[in-house]
């Protein structure tokens, strides 16, 4: 099977959630594959995970590229392959003509879906990719590029002010014409309300359980993060008790989980 924005989009027609996971090589596309997990997200945080980087900001377009042509490599070879959704890195798109440009390079490197931070200032830049044939994932809540003027990896949405932005960022990306959109570190409540008041797909990551799907970092759900967040769960620890636990069963029990809300749960989530 190959998964495309029209099979994802029959998903959420159909009220199943599906699975994300960040990865950036071939080898763990191949294994992301034979879970038939549906989306791999070619992350900035590769920044921190694969270069030991503080934050994503320094990432580059040729770096992103090059983990693209990587994944799509890997995905090629499997008879499941997953949908790529790339990272747009920090500053690639802060006008129209650079997100075009860049995308493009992204798309050409076998991306099928670009990701762009942050909220309805993106609208007009959406609305143009999505004309040119390129999809857009939105990303709101805390978006780790602008870690500098949020001022640290902190929960977003907390206040009654910031839920009502958040809200009406997500319903200006949803009719600019996004397919989906990440809801990383918000309470619950807010991704909920957001799921329900928008026609996209929304992606979770500390935003409880009520997304059409879940994202996580490869590294993290496989307990290689030294501090992981609140949301993170170690799904290769979970598979441990097996016989021949591996890697594969892990992406598999998380793929599970999430279709059958196992994951994430209350401990996973903010108020
Ligand atoms: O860069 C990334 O991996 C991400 C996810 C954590 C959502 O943006």
């Amino acid at each position: 099977m190959k998964h495309s924005t029209k099979t994802l989009r029959q998903r959420k027609n159909e009220n199943l959630k599906f699975s994300v996971v960040a990865a950036y090589d071939a080898s763990f596309t191949t294994a992301i594959n034979q879970a038939e997990i549906e989306v791999i997200l070619v992350g900035d945080s590769l920044g921190m995970v694969v270069q030991g980087k503080d934050s994503t900001v320094p990432v580059t377009i040729e770096q992103m590229v090059y983990h693209t042509e990587a994944v799509a490599r890997g995905n090629a070879c499997s008879d499941s392959q997953a949908l790529i959704i790339t990272d747009m890195p920090f500053m690639s798109y802060a006008n129209i003509d650079d997100a075009l440009f860049n995308a493009a390079k992204l798309m050409r490197a076998g991306a099928n879906m670009v990701k762009l931070e942050g909220g309805a200032w993106l609208a007009e830049t959406t609305t143009k990719l999505v004309e040119c044939g390129i999809p857009v994932c939105a990303h709101i809540g805390l978006t780790p590029q602008s870690v500098n003027t949020l001022g640290g990896y902190k929960v977003q949405g907390r206040s009654d002010e910031q839920q009502q932005q958040l809200l009406n960022d997500a319903k200006a990306l949803d009719k600019a014409g996004a397919d989906f959109i990440v809801l990383e570190c918000i309470p619950k409540s807010l991704a909920t309300t957001i799921t329900n008041s928008t026609s996209f797909s929304t992606i979770g990551i500390g935003a409880g359980s009520d997304t059409d799907a879940q994202v996580l970092v490869c590294y993290d759900m496989l307990g290689l993060s030294s501090n992981p967040a609140k949301f993170v769960k170690n799904f290769l620890a979970d598979t441990a008790t097996a016989k021949a636990p591996s890697i594969v069963d892990a992406f598999s029990a998380y793929k599970q989980a999430v279709e059958n809300g196992s994951y994430p749960t209350k401990e996973h989530e903010y108020q």
